[in-house]
């Protein structure tokens, strides 16, 4: 696998980062993962705008994050991912300084690491849908910066596996907040629900496609927090994400949802959105 670290393309054998560098030491960086479809980056521009969010919400100085567009494609051009589904993650943090909390002075530059790897869409999850348990959220309350202090979101998912789910949702104040790595949507009469954008969840890219997809759609939109007592009364729950894109949960801790199968509003989405990874697979929106 080649990878991308600090200007070079590199065999990821051969990719080194300092023990001072300040993503390892005070996990102080940023990231974004980004699909690939057939070689086309999904939703690049968006993405980037979000990156660029972040690094400013760290104030990690930064030059133009268009050059990450350029280092993703070059990276699926090496590693030969032109031809399948692809997912580039990309993570940069504030650079190697002797450890203090503080910041380092500006001669220290930004450690920038990308790799590329083969995507399986989930199909089948999409299909049979999936189980998902909750999790108290206790996370900072700036969730909405896609950090890379994921230890919360890396213990919630730990958590969803040992009980045979497939996402742990986290409740905050008697609401469902999102995913360890996705965001949650439900579907109540045919409205679709989901948490507005706040400190609490990640503004999600294809959140953000989903909601125009239901505009598409004439599917009603609800900004508004779901909320856990209310579970067992919904039609359809949710996960929407870069990697889960729509997957349907079933079951939440033993309590079906819905019907106990995939509903429709999810079903349409899904197809909805394989119908915008076709669009980019043809013309590279
Ligand atoms: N996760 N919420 C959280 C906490 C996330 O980590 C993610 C993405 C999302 C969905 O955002 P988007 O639609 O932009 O992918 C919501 C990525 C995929 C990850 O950490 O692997």
């Amino acid at each position: 696998m080649i990878v991308y670290l600090n200007g070079a393309y590199v065999p990821k054998s051969k990719a080194a980062i300092s023990p001072d560098d300040r993503g390892f030491l005070f996990a102080d960086g940023v990231y974004e993962v980004f699909a690939a479809y057939e070689g086309r980056l999904f939703r690049t521009a968006d993405h980037l705008t979000r990156l660029e969010r972040s690094l400013k919400a760290l104030r990690i100085e930064f030059g133009d994050v268009a050059v990450v567009e350029e280092i993703a494609q070059t990276l699926l051009e090496r590693n030969d991912l032109c031809g399948t589904n692809a997912k580039v993650y990309l993570q940069i943090t504030r650079g190697a300084a002797p450890r203090n909390h503080a910041f380092p002075g500006a001669d220290t530059s930004p450690t920038i690491y990308a790799c590329a790897s083969t995507f399986a869409r989930p199909v089948e999850k999409r299909r049979v849908g999936v189980s998902a348990t909750f999790v108290p959220d206790n996370r900072w309350a700036r969730c909405d910066i896609k950090t890379v202090a994921l230890l919360p979101n890396a213990i919630a998912a730990q958590t969803a596996e040992e009980r045979d789910a497939e996402e742990a949702i986290f409740v905050r104040d008697g609401a469902l907040t999102e995913g360890s790595h996705t965001n949650v949507c439900a579907a109540v009469d045919g409205t679709m629900v989901t948490a507005p954008l706040s400190n609490y969840i990640l503004p999600g890219i294809t959140r953000a496609v989903i909601m125009e997809l239901c505009a598409d759609f004439a599917i009603p939109v609800r900004e508004f927090p779901v909320l856990f007592e209310e579970v067992p009364k919904l039609d359809e729950l949710f996960l929407v994400g870069t990697t889960a894109e729509v997957m349907p949960i079933i079951e939440v801790d033993g309590t079906p949802i819905g019907s106990g199968r995939p509903g429709p509003i999810a079903q349409r989405l899904g197809e909805g959105f394989d119908g915008l990874v076709a669009g980019a697979v043809e013309g590279g929106a």
